[in-house]
């Protein structure tokens, strides 16, 4: 990773626009592992507004993996009623167990070694060891490739597009504050870099933005040929 103009105006308007979540550590603060997982696995398929309430109460409940892997599953199943996508709380407790268990309680650091835990796919692994543990990886969900693909008008089709985005992503990814970076880009995508009706006039990255000149955020992602 190096510096790069983008990637430093992204950081510099982050530390003036951060959105405030539950999960997020204090500025220049290290998060907590624990609380940086339960809150992506919440996020995977539910709203930033609906898992901070969920999120508050898991961690009251249960401050520490170790008490998640004791727990009942039918109390981890009850206190999720209403995220939905209930394989994804059993995953919460399998994976809870496994970190307790064989990994003394700690999450392992590397990317590569959470992508085998129960329930962290390739985005998730990618996103809790750049914010947890700072290493230089891009996660790319659907946020990330709307930014990107307006970024460098990408008209690759889906699947390849994904690798396209990690790949663009990755060159803009700066020598540190790697999570600060996925987060930063996770907020211009919720909440400037939006699928419909993209405020471009305040976008950090509007001057270099490619489908900004062509007059055409929206078309972006390009919606794949049946
Ligand atoms: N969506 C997925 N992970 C997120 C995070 N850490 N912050 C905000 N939105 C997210």
């Amino acid at each position: 990773p190096t510096n790069t103009p983008l990637g430093d105006s992204l950081l510099r308007w982050w530390d003036l626009e951060r959105r405030d979540l539950p999960w997020r550590a204090l500025p220049g603060r290290c998060a907590d592992p624990y609380a940086v997982w339960l809150s992506e696995i919440m996020l995977q398929q539910t709203t930033v507004a609906t898992v901070k309430g969920y999120f508050a109460k898991f961690l009251a409940r249960w401050p520490t993996v170790e008490s998640l892997a004791a727990a009942p599953i039918e109390d981890v199943l009850a206190a999720w009623a209403g995220l939905g996508y209930y394989a994804r709380a059993r995953n919460l407790h399998a994976c809870a167990i496994t970190v307790a268990r064989r990994h003394g309680g700690r999450f392992p650091r590397r990317a590569a070694e959470l992508r085998e835990l129960p329930g962290v796919g390739a985005y998730t692994a990618a996103a809790i060891a750049a914010i947890a543990y700072g290493e230089p990886c891009v996660a790319v969900d659907g946020n990330v490739e709307r930014v990107i693909s307006r970024l460098y008008t990408l008209a690759d089709p889906r699947p390849a597009l994904k690798r396209e985005v990690e790949r663009r992503a990755a060159l803009l990814l700066p020598s540190a504050r790697a999570g600060d970076f996925a987060q930063a880009m996770m907020d211009l995508g919720a909440t400037i870099c939006r699928p419909r009706a993209p405020q471009c006039d305040r976008c950090s990255w509007s001057s270099a933005c490619e489908a900004r000149r062509a007059g055409a955020p929206e078309d972006y992602p390009m919606r794949s040929a049946k």
